[in-house]
């Protein structure tokens, strides 16, 4: 199998701190490769390193075969990214931002239109695309943003917590978006995410980071067995020792009755 994916001894220091330790690992093309961890192990780090915003301390990256620190243009335009805090403009519509990004990523003019309508059509926003984005709701705002990643093909979509502060059915929504994405397109999957029932649905592949560290990594079968658990879930807690949202103020109970109306 290719790897589309490969990170080489990744370190990033933040003055003393060292956010990210030393990490190693293969993302296979066409796969669904899920980064978990507690709250500031180091995944957006990781992920803003990957994606050309951050500079790594040391260490080395090659995406779809590009060099991401020696070919940037290059290794851009093979990734999508839907970053952690919205990055969309409220001033304009949901059309306009979606051009916007297309201008910026060189989608060629004959293209654009085409591009455009399909990505907002993927997401189910070609209706709302003349409203402005102050006037969606958070649902759409995340779904705009994932299209937004998309129209320039990129072979390989980074999504940090897509799914976060919203109600199960958008994040059942949101899945299915993502899994037809990678089902139809062949793309690569990178998510995020504290919802171990999602990540345990949708992955073929897991790393699970603390303090920095890639702690195990492996289908979310191998890391079941390695851990003798019977859920992502409860080998999270037992790897971590942690529970994944125990310091982000969503309680595990509220999120557990969420899960129920999900399924
Ligand atoms: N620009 C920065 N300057 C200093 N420290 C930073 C900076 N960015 C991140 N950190 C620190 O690096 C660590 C990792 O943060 P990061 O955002 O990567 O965590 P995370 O795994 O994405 O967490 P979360 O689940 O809360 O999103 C944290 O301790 C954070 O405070
Ligand atoms: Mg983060």
């Amino acid at each position: 199998m290719q790897n589309i994916l490969s990170v080489q001894s990744l370190v990033k220091k933040f003055g003393d701190f060292t956010a990210v330790k030393n990490i190693s690992f293969n993302v296979e093309a066409g796969s669904i490769f899920a980064f978990l961890g507690p709250n500031g192990a180091g995944k957006s780090t990781t992920i803003k390193m990957l994606t050309t915003v951050l500079k790594p301390t040391s260490g080395k990256i090659i995406i779809n075969g590009f060099n991401v620190l020696k070919e940037q243009d290059k290794a851009r335009a093979s990734f999508g990214i839907v970053f952690q805090d919205s990055s969309l403009d409220d001033e304009l519509t949901a059309y306009e931002n979606v051009v916007y990004h297309a201008v910026v990523y060189k989608v060629p003019k004959k293209e654009r239109t085409e591009r455009i309508q399909k990505a907002l059509e993927i997401v189910g926003l070609w209706n709302r695309r003349e409203d402005y984005v102050k006037n969606y709701s958070g649902g759409m705002k995340r779904r705009l943003e994932i299209a937004r990643a998309l129209v320039h093909y990129p072979k390989i979509l980074f999504l940090d917590e897509p799914t976060v502060g919203l109600d199960p059915q958008t994040r059942n929504s949101i899945w299915d978006h993502i899994k037809k994405l990678n089902e139809e397109r062949n793309m690569t999957i990178f998510l995020t995410t504290h919802y171990m029932e999602e990540a345990e649905a949708i992955a073929d592949q897991v790393a699970v980071i603390d303090h920095g560290k890639i702690i195990e990594s492996g289908t979310v079968e191998e890391i079941k067995r390695q851990t003798e658990t019977e859920s992502l879930e409860e080998a999270f807690l037992k790897l971590t020792g942690r529970n994944i949202r125990d310091d982000n103020g969503t309680s595990r109970k509220r999120m557990m009755r969420g899960m129920g109306r999900m399924r």
